[in-house]
């Protein structure tokens, strides 16, 4: 019985995982890399390729709450480990024309 119950267990754990998709490491942080000229350094605007991987992000947070979680989360640990400029960061949704999927604050709640 016991045995049934840690399978049980294991199994919820494996669906619970695959519920949200997106990885932080592989599929959020390679898109945004390109806007650290931006928000981190001297650059006036973001990047063609910036604006194109946060309108992807953008996609993904809109269709599935666990994604835009998900995102954030990995948006939010990134951003604490740099030096981010949030005056320019917030100007991010408005440059780039996306949709906010998170508020560009130096901690974000990201459990909305
Ligand atoms: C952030 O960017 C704004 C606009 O470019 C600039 O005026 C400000 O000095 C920057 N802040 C920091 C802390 O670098």
């Amino acid at each position: 019985m016991a045995k049934i119950l840690l399978t049980l267990f294991a199994l919820a754990l494996i669906l619970g995982q695959t519920n949200a998709v997106i990885q932080c490491g592989t599929d959020v942080i390679p898109k945004v890399t390109s806007c650290g000229g931006f928000i981190l350094g001297d650059d006036a605007k973001p990047s063609q390729a910036c604006c194109v991987g946060l309108q992807d992000l953008a996609k993904i947070a809109a269709a599935s709450q666990p994604d835009r979680k998900d995102i954030c989360l990995c948006f939010k640990a990134a951003m604490q480990g740099s030096k981010v400029n949030y005056t320019k960061a917030k100007q991010l949704p408005d440059l780039c024309h996306f949709t906010p999927f998170m508020p560009m604050v130096p901690n974000p709640d990201c459990s909305k």
